[in-house]
């Protein structure tokens, strides 16, 4: 990708900023667009160019079409708590499927053509097999769910009509950090069991809840597959490399393999904490699935993806080194 120019819309949330990370540690120029308004500034590189401003609002994004060369785009510009999503879908319609409405049609006028963008495991909705794979039916349970899949829709008609080719990154459970602790996990508010686990042990709760002990897994809690954010944000650069030497369109599935349930990644981060961690039982979470693991056969065999912090330790300590150090997020989070 070298002397290539991305535009990274969401560049400054949580998968963005680390995939700007790694972006700008493989020499490629970064343009990152955002409107903050779940992203920080301090996640980026000073490598990274940046403009603010909302990807739905088309002559903010022409202009910077038009000062920047842009080769391809990844797109992390969407709101992801699934259950915001599920009390204002129209929210999520709005930012998310119009949003990239737009973005694509900025991206036609200007005749740009490759374009990976962040999906979901959330398309599947209940899985009716574990491990998930890619031609298994999508029948989202939840709104934000739906509008990712109306973003890959939307896609495939696009890359028919207009010659485009995309990449759609299904990923499954996001989380650690970027080695250093410089740049993680920071959600206001926070929804997320490996954030919210970690509070416990940085003073910010008293104990962690576990939604939901009667489900059909080994202990009765919700299994998972957790998979480290360095690993999602290596599969968008082999994925645009993908498509810029001419790969056609697909999707993919971007986990682990394995599953973790809540209990068990309750006692991973007290082996890494190094102390008890206080847990409640509580009600399930309504929409939650059983079981999410992936199949990402796919994309080791088409794109070449390798997870290398597989361990759900590594994920934990990464995380954990980030959350001891920013105990209150970046510095705008803190000042809320
Ligand atoms: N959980 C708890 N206690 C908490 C928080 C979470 O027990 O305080 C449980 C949840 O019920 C779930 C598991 O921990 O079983 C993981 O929950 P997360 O909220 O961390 O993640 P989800 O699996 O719900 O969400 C992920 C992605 C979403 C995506 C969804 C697909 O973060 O973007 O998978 O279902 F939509």
């Amino acid at each position: 990708m070298d002397k290539k120019r991305i535009l990274v819309p969401g560049g400054a949330g949580y998968i963005g900023a680390h995939t700007v990370a790694a972006l700008a540690a493989a020499g490629v120029e970064t343009v990152v667009v955002d409107n903050l308004s779940t992203g920080f500034l301090e996640a980026l590189p000073p490598e990274a160019r940046f403009y603010q401003g909302d990807i739905r609002d088309k002559d903010f994004l022409d202009s910077v079409f038009e000062k920047e060369r842009i080769h391809g785009v990844i797109h992390f510009a969407a709101f992801s708590q699934v259950g915001e999503s599920m009390a204002d879908p129209l929210k999520y319609y709005d930012n998310n499927l119009h949003g990239t409405r737009v973005l694509l049609s900025a991206m036609v006028d200007h005749g740009v053509k490759h374009i990976v963008f962040s999906s979901t495991a959330a398309v599947y909705g209940e899985p009716r097999h574990i491990p998930i794979q890619e031609g298994d039916p999508t029948e989202p349970t939840n709104a934000y769910g739906a509008t990712k899949l109306a973003m890959e829709n939307m896609m495939a008609w696009c890359a028919r009509a207009y010659g485009l080719s995309y990449v759609s990154l299904r990923y499954f459970n996001a989380c650690g950090a970027q080695k250093g602790g410089a740049i993680g996990e920071a959600h206001n508010p926070e929804t997320h069991l490996i954030p919210l686990i970690l509070q416990v042990p940085n003073g910010q709760r008293s104990h962690i809840c576990i939604f939901g002990t009667d489900y059909p897994t080994r202990d009765g809690t919700c299994l998972r597959d957790y998979i480290h954010v360095m690993d999602l944000a290596q599969a968008h650069l082999l994925a645009m490399e993908y498509l810029l030497s001419g790969g056609k369109s697909d999707v993919f599935n971007l986990g682990n393999g394995v599953g973790f349930t809540v209990k068990e990644v309750i006692a991973a981060a007290e082996a890494v904490v190094g102390q008890k961690i206080p847990a409640q039982e509580a009600p399930r979470r309504p929409g939650d699935p059983a079981q999410l693991v992936a199949s990402s056969q796919k994309a080791r065999a088409i794109l070449g993806w390798e997870p290398h912090h597989s361990g759900i330790e590594e994920i934990l300590q990464d995380a954990w080194a980030w959350h001891r150090s920013h105990p209150r997020g970046y510095q705008s989070c803190a000042r809320r």
